[in-house]
């Protein structure tokens, strides 16, 4: 008897779960964007409007449109723009559009050493403009600068993206840079050039083109260790240098006061007007969300993606990745970004959010199944629509990636696309992998988001699917 209403109860405690979770396009509201994302890739257009998709993100390439960084534009570039903007709008699909995405003209690299000097700013500033100039009526969504965090980290700390700059250690040996100032100098630049280009859109475009402007970060989510009071004081640092280093300059027009105490005279310092420049420069802010870490109040061991002197360092806190995770293989943790956007609500004033990243890598094989990558974006749009109900400003979510692309880190051997790329073939030739039908078929509102129906769908696709 006591058995089988243990059992009776836990039955209906599992109906309600299994219930409250589960969701449906119709739960979000009608003016929320989903979408899937690239970076200077785009083709295929025709496959995304089947494939339901209602916005899409791409780069636009800085040396495709201007080839010397500054100076005269590429008629073909600016062809190939237009025209991949207008066929995006002829099939009802919103393009977002990044403006840099780790690929600075060469020429700024070798006349002025790029990023590190604030010539950049008018650089950079110069190229928004030809931007919102030429594509501005058609393009509602700018985001300045990709990942900037993490870009200023892996590019003048770790010395790993180009280009490449890092006080050599044991693991990594760079030929140039200093990896406890350039991320500092680096990241103030892009704050300013950011906060340059806003200004200008505000100044000459904002009143017609009636679009918006922000700047996206790399947010891990971050919990602390264990539930001692160091933990959690560990935690919070961790959250003011890898968020607030940009997001409170954004919000709040300075660094956090944790990163001026630890940094010193390395952390550039705002003037008045620049501090008025950057305060309010991002109408929305774009977050890039994979990975969540649990914090620990120990300074970080010199791995390969962390020299001896740097920025992990200086933050002062051991990151543990949760449960199972390897490089390119990790599991999902849902609740990891409703964390970041409960935080970011809180601790930022609620700002309007893009995620403009998220989705999971697999090993590149004809296995067209991806159950697990159905799962890991389920669950991240599930946790994602349980931040929203509770007040969170998120506006749009962006699967990365649409097709199997060139990775960072991994090239081919780890893509994170929908569609699977043939790369053998000399045409390419795309297959859709079953989280393409999974997304497409959410979007257009016949599908569900309830176990019973991906066992539907795996074998409803299992077979109707071919190479
Ligand atoms: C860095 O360069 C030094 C000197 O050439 C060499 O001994 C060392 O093995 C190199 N380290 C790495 C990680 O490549
Ligand atoms: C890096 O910069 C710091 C602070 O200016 C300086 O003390 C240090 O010597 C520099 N390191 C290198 C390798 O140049
Ligand atoms: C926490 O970290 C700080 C800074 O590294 C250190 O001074 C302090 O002793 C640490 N606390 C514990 C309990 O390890
Ligand atoms: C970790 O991975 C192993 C091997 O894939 C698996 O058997 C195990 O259940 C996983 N553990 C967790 C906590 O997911
Ligand atoms: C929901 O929002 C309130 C108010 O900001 C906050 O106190 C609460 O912790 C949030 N709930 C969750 C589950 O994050
Ligand atoms: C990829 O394309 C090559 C060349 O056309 C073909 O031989 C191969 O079977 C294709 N692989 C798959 C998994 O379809
Ligand atoms: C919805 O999407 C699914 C999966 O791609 C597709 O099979 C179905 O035909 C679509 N239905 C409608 C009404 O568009
Ligand atoms: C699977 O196919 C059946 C029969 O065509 C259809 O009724 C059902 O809606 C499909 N389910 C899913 C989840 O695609």
């Amino acid at each position: 008897m006591q058995t089988l209403s243990l059992f009776l109860n836990f039955l209906i405690i599992v109906l309600e779960v299994r219930f409250s979770d589960a969701f449906t396009r119709n739960d979000f509201p009608d003016d929320f964007l989903f979408g899937a994302a690239s970076s200077a890739y785009q083709e295929d257009v025709k496959m995304m409007a089947e494939m339901g998709l209602e916005a899409f993100r791409f780069s636009i390439s800085w040396t495709r449109l201007i080839p010397n960084g500054r100076g005269p534009i590429n008629p073909k570039g600016l062809w190939f723009y237009k025209n991949f903007i207008k066929e995006l709008r002829n099939h009802g699909i919103e393009p977002h559009v990044t403006l840099y995405h780790y690929d600075l003209p060469q020429n700024l690299e070798d006349e002025y050493g790029g990023w590190l000097n604030r010539k950049v700013i008018e650089d950079f500033t110069a190229f928004a403009d030809v931007c919102f100039r030429e594509f501005g009526d058609d393009v509602k969504l700018w985001t300045t600068i990709n990942e900037a965090t993490i870009f200023a980290i892996a590019s003048y700390s770790d010395g790993f993206a180009p280009p490449g700059h890092c006080s050599s250690s044991k693991f990594i040996n760079c030929s140039t840079g200093n990896s406890s100032t350039e991320p500092y100098i680096a990241g103030h630049n892009m704050l300013l050039a950011h906060a340059s280009a806003s200004k200008l859109y505000k100044l000459k475009y904002k009143s017609k083109q009636r679009g918006s402007i922000g700047l996206s970060i790399y947010a891990f989510g971050l919990s602390p260790y264990t539930n001692s009071k160091d933990d959690e004081i560990a935690t919070q640092r961790a959250k003011d240098f890898l968020f607030g280093w940009m997001l409170k300059p954004l919000v709040f027009g300075d660094y956090p006061d944790v990163m001026k105490r630890t940094l010193g005279p390395r952390l550039p310092v705002f003037s008045e007007e620049e501090s008025e420049l950057v305060k309010g420069s991002s109408e929305f802010i774009g977050i890039i969300h994979y990975l969540t870490n649990y914090v620990t109040n120990r300074s970080s061991k010199p791995s390969l993606l962390s020299t001896s002197k740097g920025f992990y360092t200086d933050m002062g806190v051991e990151m543990i990745n949760t449960g199972n995770f390897s490089l390119f293989e990790w599991e999902a943790i849902p609740w990891g970004l409703e964390i970041v956007l409960e935080y970011l609500k809180q601790s930022y004033n609620n700002p309007p959010i893009y995620i403009l990243e998220n989705g999971k890598p697999m090993k590149h094989d004809s296995m067209l199944e991806d159950t697990s990558r159905v799962e890991y974006m389920q669950g991240y749009i599930g946790a994602m629509l349980n931040a929203i109900k509770n007040g969170s400003d998120t506006r749009g979510y962006f699967v990365w990636s649409m097709i199997d692309v060139y990775e960072l880190l991994s090239g081919y051997t780890y893509p994170f696309g929908m569609y699977y790329v043939n790369f053998s073939d000399l045409n390419l030739k795309r297959s859709p992998k079953l989280s393409a039908s999974w997304y497409s078929g959410f979007l257009n509102g016949t599908i569900d988001v309830t176990s019973q129906d991906i066992t539907q769908l795996q074998s409803n696709f299992s077979g109707s699917s071919s190479m």
